[in-house]
């Protein structure tokens, strides 16, 4: 469990392949690059649990691995009923994930739910699914992520 002064903050996508294994990997070197990495938490989940087990989609490794951020050793989970209780934010990539988590949350659940770039940067934008897409699809995800990650970094 965190310490009792760290911030747990759990990234949610649908699948936990493309976007959010992203988002935990930018924000963990964003924040360990201010020497903050002790403060928090930081994890990520699907609201499905079609890929449980697997490594983040080659391209969002890929997307990474270019920028400096190696997510290759991260494995996918759903997102379950303590999650609600264990973290204390929970961030949607979009509308759709935040719905869902929603709708998984359990009566004793207190984490807060939101819409990573409406917290983030202050602006209601999804980042959109690029799993159907190609690399240039990835590459805008990778951008979305590291500005949200710079601003949740400031805003917390
Ligand atoms: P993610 O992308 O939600 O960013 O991980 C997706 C990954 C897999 C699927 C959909 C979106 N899928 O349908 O398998």
């Amino acid at each position: 469990m965190h310490e009792r002064n760290s911030k747990a903050i759990l990234f949610v996508c649908l699948g936990n392949i493309c976007r959010s294994p992203l988002a935990e990997g930018v924000f963990r070197a964003v924040v360990e690059a201010q020497g903050r990495g002790g403060e928090f938490l930081i994890d990520s989940a699907g609201t499905n649990g079609y890929h449980t087990g697997e490594a983040p989609d080659r391209r969002s490794i890929a997307v990474g691995r270019q920028h400096g951020v190696d997510i290759s050793g991260q494995r996918c989970r759903q997102l379950k009923a303590d999650d609600f209780t264990r973290f204390d934010l929970i961030l949607g990539m979009d509308r759709n994930n935040v719905k869902s988590i929603e709708a998984r949350r359990p009566r004793n659940g207190a984490a807060k739910a939101m819409l990573f770039c409406d917290l983030a940067l202050n602006e209601p934008l999804d980042i959109p699914d690029p799993y159907y897409g190609g690399a240039e699809d990835f590459e805008v995800v990778y951008r979305m992520i590291r500005a949200a990650s710079e601003g949740l970094s400031k805003a917390l």
